[in-house]
């Protein structure tokens, strides 16, 4: 048994208070499994506008905190101290409104915020200050995707010889590479790391400042989030030009599997479903469906298979292989809904599609926790034909549903659904390989002829499915693992 350590985990947003994507699933449960080994966590994370502050009970604590901003010079921020629901970890949220006062997380109308680079160089520096003004004195501080990223880089920089983190490790989670936190190069003044480090062995690139670089390279330990990505960032198709950069680093190289909170994604205790369920009676899970084709307005009908897709609506979801394949796919008795938010193209094209095949598909264009939980409940298959995928939560709360999921062999998504063996009866979903239009076609053809011609095989799929559990204690261990080792390459 490890010893307790002191973990101090920062993040750009977390469940239940603020959520753009998986990354907020991941910090809301993670630290959870962690307590529960007996660590001793906090979370930190910024107090954005749409926080309410009086829902979540979140108390002031006393005094404002000092976050130097290089060249800005001192900005301060108020802080609110909560806790994760359904536990006793601390979280505390970073109010600034100049940075934070506003409803989106990162974007208005799908352009970032210009200064981004501030916004999240402070929330990485606050993190810093808070942890000494707490006098949490962190063995590891585990720093989330680009926004926190600059973490690590000043614990080995303007950190290096405080005292009060002299026994800190850093661990750095990359939950999506495509996103790096590129900016122009006055960006470093603000950091005020030095300009000796704006060099390309550290944060430099193309004459910008890239922090997830920089955050790969001083980190102790990484950790891209399913074993099958940590190798596909070796590659110039996965790595977005930093592929050198993770191969140079790979020593220090983990590939943990995200959990799943089975407090929130489970049809036994869904709140947010009309009937709950579970393996031995599946019953309400036909009320699931009845209610969302009657929500879509889509003919009731049990006998058709009905495909559900949540997600946001970018290339990395391979949504440009669905547009390409639809028609052909609508040709198939069958019926889809989607929940999604994203691209322009990709708004109207799907709405357009549900225009045109009311009976056939139904859309919903928007962001919609209830509606997410209900599709995972109400469909037969699950669809994630994803271009790249690190994790994916969705297929994975997919199975605990009875949903089966279709996806691409890639990321996450390869390493949780093992493919239908008709003969063997082994799998609970249904992969495809090539990025194209046409895998996906067949494979969703193939699926549909299972529910119309092997019902047998249907229910060993959905049993084979409902019985898999990808648990939050068990990676949670894998996590103090890395943890630890962390912790020896830090004071090697
Ligand atoms: P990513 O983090 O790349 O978006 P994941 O599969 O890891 O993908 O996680 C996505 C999470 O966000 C899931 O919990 C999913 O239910 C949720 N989600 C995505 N889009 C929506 C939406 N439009 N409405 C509600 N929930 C959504
Ligand atoms: C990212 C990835 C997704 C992963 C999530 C949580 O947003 O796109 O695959 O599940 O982070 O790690």
């Amino acid at each position: 048994m490890s010893s307790k350590l002191n973990i101090l985990i920062s993040a750009s947003e977390v469940v239940p208070f603020a959520k753009s994507g998986g990354l907020a699933d991941v910090v809301g449960a993670l630290p959870k499994a962690l307590q529960e080994l007996g660590h001793n966590v906090i979370v930190i994370m910024p107090r954005y506008y749409i926080i309410d502050k009086d829902k979540y009970s979140l108390t002031p604590l006393d005094g404002a905190l000092g976050v130097p901003m290089g060249v800005i010079g001192e900005e301060w921020a108020e802080i609110y101290e909560g806790v994760l629901p359904n536990s006793e970890v601390p979280v505390y949220f970073i109010e600034n409104d100049h940075y934070f006062g506003r409803k989106n997380l990162y974007d208005e109308n799908g352009i970032g915020f210009n200064d981004n680079d501030n916004r999240f160089i402070f929330l990485s520096r606050a993190s810093m200050q808070l942890a000494k003004k707490l006098d949490f004195k962190p063995d590891i501080i585990h720093a989330n995707d680009w926004h926190t990223a600059s973490i690590p880089i000043m614990l080995k920089t303007i950190y290096a010889s405080d005292p009060h983190f002299k026994n800190t490790a850093s661990v750095l989670s990359i939950h999506n590479l495509q996103h790096q936190g590129k900016f122009y190069k006055g960006g470093m003044d603000i950091l005020d790391i030095g300009w000796e480090h704006f060099n390309h062995h550290e944060l430099e690139e193309y004459g910008g400042i890239n922090l997830l670089k920089g955050g790969i390279v001083h980190a102790n330990a990484i950790n891209a989030v399913s074993h099958k990505y940590s190798e596909e960032i070796k590659t110039a198709e996965f790595g977005w030009g930093l592929e050198d950069v993770i191969i140079d680093n790979q020593d220090k190289l983990f590939g943990i599997l995200n959990g799943v909170d089975y407090d929130e994604w489970s049809p036994l205790i869904d709140e947010l479903i009309p009937s709950k369920y579970d393996i031995d009676n599946l019953d309400g899970k036909k009320i699931c469906k009845e209610e969302l084709q009657s929500k879509f307005n889509l003919p009731i009908d049990e006998n058709i298979p009905l495909i559900g897709l949540v997600g946001r609506l970018a290339d990395q979801k391979g949504i440009t292989l669905l547009a390409e394949a639809i028609w052909e796919i609508l040709e198939l008795d069958l019926q889809i809904v989607l929940l999604g938010t994203g691209e322009a193209w990709a708004e109207e094209f799907f709405l357009d599609i549900a225009k045109k095949y009311p009976n056939k598909f139904g859309c919903y264009i928007g962001y919609k926790n209830d509606l997410a939980h209900q599709i995972e409940a109400g469909s037969d298959f699950f669809l994630m034909p994803s271009l790249f995928e690190p994790c994916g939560l969705n297929q994975i709360y997919s199975l605990r549903y009875g949903t089966l999921p279709i996806v691409r062999a890639t990321g996450g998504l390869d390493d949780t659904i093992d493919n239908y063996q008709p003969y063997t009866g082994v799998g609970n979903g249904f992969k495809f390989n090539a990025p194209t239009a046409s895998a996906l076609y067949n494979t969703i053809n193939w699926a549909v002829d299972t529910y119309y011609n092997d019902k047998d095989g249907m229910q060993n799929l959905i049993q084979n499915a409902m019985k898999k559990r990808f648990s939050w204690k068990v990676a949670g261990e894998s996590y103090i693992k890395m943890y630890e080792y962390a912790i020896y390459r830090c004071q090697k």
